[in-house]
């Protein structure tokens, strides 16, 4: 017997053609890229294009305050305010994990300023499954995994925790997105286990292309999907991050 993995529309206009569909149903996708190439675009578009079809999002922020983020995104033709209030977008401040000086933020920040002791990954996982439950969450996006990680100096402790994780992700039922930094270029690529470990991986890489910065986008894996596997362009426009899956790069 096949089974077919039904599929999740990434809301990346393009992409969902590269992955013939969308990302599997129920499973955890890593997106990894450089610094400033769109991570938490693609996070918050994934949500909020979910949003617009009826489906509650959880964006969970490891890195800056969730009203810097809303901020950031004041540019696209995205009504973020209007789906929050809906109650179709979640944000879970989880930002305290990272931070040294702590600062309450919001209904579901998760650290006072005096609780930086010994908060961790157990913490995230207990809230976000608390929400996920309560508010019938189906997307959850987590941005970014990294700073969480180099809490972790020795690699098998990495890497326990990191399937913890991903199963406790992957147990909430919903299809979720982590994003992960990347510091290597292309060629000088060196994998993190992250990657090993979730089921699927799309890379968002800035190269250098006949004296051009080229911002082009790759389906590294997805596991049970036939899928594509070059490196296409994309760009950010009025309604987020576009990708042309049928042009090519070199
Ligand atoms: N209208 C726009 N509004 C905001 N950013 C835009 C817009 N158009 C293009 N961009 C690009 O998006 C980039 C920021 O994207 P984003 O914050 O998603 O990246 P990131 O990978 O999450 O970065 P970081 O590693 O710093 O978290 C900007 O550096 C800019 O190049
Ligand atoms: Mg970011």
């Amino acid at each position: 017997m096949t089974i077919v993995l039904d599929r999740v529309p990434t809301g990346i206009k393009g992409l969902d053609e590269l992955l013939g569909g969308g990302f599997p149903e129920g499973k955890c996708i890593l997106v990894v890229g450089s610094p400033g190439s769109g991570k938490t675009t693609f996070a918050i578009q994934y949500l909020y294009s979910g949003a617009l079809q009826g489906e509650t999002g959880l964006y969970v922020t490891l890195d800056e305050y969730p009203d810097v983020i809303k901020q950031n995104f004041q540019s696209y033709n995205w009504d973020l305010d209007s789906v929050e209030k809906k109650g179709r977008l979640l944000f879970l401040d989880a930002s305290g994990l990272r931070r040294t000086r702590i600062k309450n933020n919001g209904p579901h920040a998760l650290f006072s300023s005096d609780s930086s002791e010994g908060v961790g990954f157990t913490e995230v996982l207990k809230t976000l499954t608390k929400l996920v439950e309560g508010e019938n969450v189906e997307r959850i996006a987590l941005d970014p995994i990294t700073s969480v990680m180099l809490r972790y100096g020795e690699e098998v402790k990495r890497r326990r925790a990191t399937v913890e994780f991903f199963d406790a992700l992957s147990d909430t039922g919903c299809t979720s997105l982590v994003t992960s930094e990347l510091k290597t270029s292309l060629l000088d690529r060196r994998f993190q286990i992250e990657e090993f470990l979730s089921h699927g991986v799309v890379v968002l890489h800035t190269l250098m292309h006949q004296g051009n910065f080229v911002r082009a986008v790759q389906v590294e894996k997805m596991r049970g999907i036939a899928h594509d596997t070059q490196i296409r362009p994309y760009q950010f426009g009025a309604a987020g991050i576009e990708v042309f899956p049928r042009d090519k790069v070199f």
